[in-house]
């Protein structure tokens, strides 16, 4: 990775706010990010440090009545901070996708998945109603779910979490975004479908070049995919660095701190 390749997003002084009865509450403080294309960025942190305002904050989703988000979050060459939410929508899935860390609130529960699959590639492109549902059931199939005509005629509530993350990334396959955004996409899987969900995002930045911004507290998942890793504590960005060097020499007390609360299998030493 060096600074030759081209930045696709880049977050710089992003400074996140919420108006409570005391006064304003800082969530996020001087966040500085940069995603190169095909690039994963791992972000990781406690529960509760800002990892998911992050991503709200990217993708626009505040009340800006309620939350203030300043500073600069670019798109290639767009300011996304303050876009019209008309522009916003245009860009949410086609241009950044967010698998959300909780799936079942990213769908309308009264629609089947094959309606909002097919209203979602119909909205971002101009396929007939026919062809975006094969292209529908195509990339079900590619990230492995079983009996996807099937599937396409279930309600969001008869899948579990982790099929319903596994559709979302397939959405995105179809849509090619040049951003991911995957918000804890493994916390809630067995060990065989985390494997699987790791091995599709990889397909994804190697297939359509998409950058990842990889969000979780497990650092074996970030260890298995992450370009370069972001530590991430109390709404700040504490230390940044390579994967190899931050596993290696970690910088930050915190940074050491999570490394050694890692689960070990405990050794027999008697
Ligand atoms: N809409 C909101 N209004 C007010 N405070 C919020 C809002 N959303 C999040 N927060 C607060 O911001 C802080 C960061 O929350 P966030 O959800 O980003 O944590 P996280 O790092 O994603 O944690 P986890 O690992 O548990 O998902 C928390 O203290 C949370 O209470
Ligand atoms: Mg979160």
């Amino acid at each position: 990775m060096n600074g030759q390749q081209s930045k696709v997003l880049q977050i710089s002084g992003l400074n996140v706010k919420v108006k409570g009865k005391h006064g304003t509450l800082a969530l996020l403080q001087d966040i500085d990010l940069d995603l190169k294309r095909g690039q994963v960025l791992g972000l990781v942190g406690e529960s509760g440090s800002g990892k998911t305002v992050t991503c709200h904050s990217i993708m626009q989703l505040f009340d800006p009545h309620q939350i203030m988000v300043e500073g600069s979050i670019r798109l290639h060459d767009r300011e996304l901070n303050g876009l019209p939410e008309q522009e916003m929508r245009r860009i949410r899935g086609k241009e950044i996708a967010l698998i959300m860390q909780n799936p079942i609130s990213a769908f309308t529960p009264v629609y089947t998945i094959g309606v909002q699959f097919v209203e979602t590639i119909r909205t971002h492109s101009d396929l007939t109603k026919k062809e975006a549902h094969e292209l529908a059931v195509t990339s079900l199939a590619s990230v492995n779910l079983p009996e996807p005509d099937k599937l396409m005629k279930q309600y969001p509530f008869q899948l579990s979490g982790g099929m319903l993350q596994r559709v979302m990334i397939a959405i995105s396959m179809c849509l090619r975004p040049s951003v991911v955004i995957a918000d804890e996409p493994t916390t809630a899987l067995d060990v065989v479908n985390q494997l699987q969900v790791l091995r599709q995002l990889d397909r994804l930045r190697t297939e359509c070049g998409t950058s990842i911004l990889l969000i979780s507290h497990d650092l074996g998942v970030i260890s298995e995919l992450a370009d370069e890793v972001a530590i991430m504590q109390q709404g700040r960005i504490v230390e940044k660095a390579d994967v190899f060097q931050l596993f290696d020499q970690p910088q930050h007390a915190y940074t050491k701190k999570l490394l050694n609360t890692r689960p070990t299998i405990p050794m027999n030493n008697q």
